[in-house]
């Protein structure tokens, strides 16, 4: 059979590893010019096939899960840090009820009570203190400056654990967590994705890492089952606490463990990297950020010119917000590149590979197959100034972002209450930030709630310039924005 074009390159095993991992965006728009949609190109031994466009995303993404596999793709990466019998540890059926589990806990009851504790945690974070905080001054005529993604990843961890996580690890982030997280995460890069066992420190510190973030987490589980510890009925551990297995079994302490650092992770640094791109062009946007705060202040003044709180119902609907996010998400998706093993040959399409020639390839077991949304959301042919932030485009209802922009049924089968977010529609969508198909994002209004709060509470408090958004550094696994990336501000007077 016929296997698509490979792309060439001058070493036979590192294969185009440079090209790909310093600017994956520009080497796939670059090859697609070259060879098509459909190409191989070598990284590191291994033969990635990637798909490009709207049917190259369905193709990967709405594949059978027997064939293109995600637990032999990630498991070398994830087992590691989220340790076992969990998410790619196991087999798809049983992370499919983990990923039920999860979603109870993520109930919309659950999301309302996390609105006001999110915005608490980050007024406390932005109140100004010259001992502790980044946030020296409450001069209002005075401009400071913070690093985006630093203050946006304290505060991201910070509201998840408030939250999501539970009160024992808030509480333990000012502890000692922090320095074992930070440990942990040094596990999850692309050389761990590339080598999942090399004699490195950082892979020394990971291990040591998961084993003390596990035995933390069962600990609180165990001090909860003993009665020890109350008052959580709104957090992740609980709801999982309480959960079944079909066969009736329930979840053992180390898989409610697990499951925690698994969330933890995806998480933390997909919401903060967001976050901070969110911000960064908020900054660079004065006409934006002006009417981001009006939109607050329009729907939440009090009669004594003061803001109030938000609830979670309000905060779906808000469309500056949520143009910003999505505008933002399509942009600078965190994960540029979605990947499965493919465990027997797959014939790929005559439509995609060749429209309206009769070539069909084929691509061979033993290789990766490789969706890339951020290339479908940046395509010139499909949006018009592609490479503009241009939140506005998202409000105009014959647009194709509104087009792209749907209600979606989840591999589950079931109907999601979506209505706001960032929402693509099924497989073939080019707009998919969180994914699609089986293995689809269940974070989605949890990431939605926490950004909106996060950036709704700074812009309540401050206002941002910035120069010029920064570049995109890709050789961390979640896409981040380059240093530097200091974001002037200035509070508001009350
Ligand atoms: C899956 C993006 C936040 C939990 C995914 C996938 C993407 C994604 C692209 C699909 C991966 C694949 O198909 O291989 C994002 C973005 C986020 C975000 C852009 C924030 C802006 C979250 C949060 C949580 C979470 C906050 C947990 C609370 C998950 C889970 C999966 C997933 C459990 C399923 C993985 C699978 O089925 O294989 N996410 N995510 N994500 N995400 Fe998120």
């Amino acid at each position: 059979p016929n296997e698509p074009p490979v792309v060439f390159h001058w070493l036979p095993v590192f294969g185009s590893a440079a090209g790909y991992g310093n600017d994956p965006l520009n080497f796939f728009f670059k090859c697609r010019e070259k060879y098509g949609d459909v190409f191989t190109f070598v990284l590191l031994g291994r033969r990635i096939t990637v798909a490009l466009g709207t049917k190259g995303n369905n193709f990967v993404l709405g594949g059978k899960s027997i064939v293109f596999n995600a637990e032999d793709a990630y498991t070398h990466l994830t087992t590691p840090v989220f340790g076992k019998d969990v998410v790619y540890d196991v087999p798809n059926e049983v992370f499919m009820e983990q990923k039920k589990f999860v979603k109870v806990g993520l109930s919309t009851d659950n999301l309302r009570a996390y609105v006001g504790m999110i915005e608490e945690e980050v007024e406390e974070f932005l109140r100004a203190d010259p001992a502790f905080s980044v946030f020296q001054s409450n001069d209002v005529n005075k401009w400071g400056q913070f690093d985006a993604l630093t203050v946006l990843q304290a505060i991201t961890i910070l509201t998840a654990s408030k939250t999501l996580q539970g009160k024992e690890v808030r509480e333990g982030l000012d502890k000692s967590f922090a320095e074992i997280y930070n440990d942990l995460d040094g596990g999850f890069t692309p050389l761990n994705f590339m080598f999942p066992n090399l004699p490195l420190p950082s892979y020394r510190k990971r291990d040591i890492a998961h084993k003390k973030i596990s035995d933390f987490y069962v600990n609180i589980i165990r001090q909860r089952r003993n009665g020890t510890t109350t008052d959580h009925e709104h957090d992740m551990i609980a709801a999982l606490m309480q959960q079944n297995y079909r066969n009736g079994r329930p979840l053992k302490d180390h898989e409610i463990a697990h499951i925690m650092i698994a969330l933890l992770m995806a998480g933390q640094h997909t919401s903060s990297a967001t976050g901070s791109w969110a911000l960064l062009h908020i900054a660079e946007r004065p006409d934006i950020g002006e009417a981001l705060y009006q939109e607050q202040v329009k729907y939440f003044s009090n009669p004594d010119g003061t803001l109030r709180s938000m609830t979670y119902e309000e905060l779906r609907q808000l469309p500056v917000m949520d143009s910003i996010i999505r505008e933002t998400l399509r942009m600078h998706p965190p994960i540029h590149s979605i990947m499965r093993y493919v465990r027997d040959d797959m014939p790929i399409p005559a439509t995609l590979a060749a429209p309206g020639k009769d070539t069909t390839y084929v691509v061979p077991k033993g290789h990766y197959v490789l969706a890339s949304p951020l290339v479908s959301q940046l395509d010139p042919q499909i949006w018009p100034d592609a490479e503009k932030w241009e939140p506005t485009r998202w409000s105009d209802p014959d647009g194709v972002a509104a087009q792209a922009y749907n209600t979606y049924e989840d591999a589950q089968g079931e109907k999601i209450d979506y209505g706001f977010g960032a929402v693509s529609k099924g497989t073939e969508s080019p707009y998919q930030p969180f994914g699609a198909g089986k293995h689809r994002c269940i974070g989605e209004q949890f990431a939605y709630l926490q950004l909106g709060t996060i950036i709704a509470t700074i812009i309540r408090n401050m206002e941002v310039k910035i120069d010029r958004v920064p570049d995109h550094n890709y050789h961390t696994m979640i896409t981040l924005p380059k240093n530097p990336r200091h974001i002037s501000y200035r509070r508001r007077k009350l």
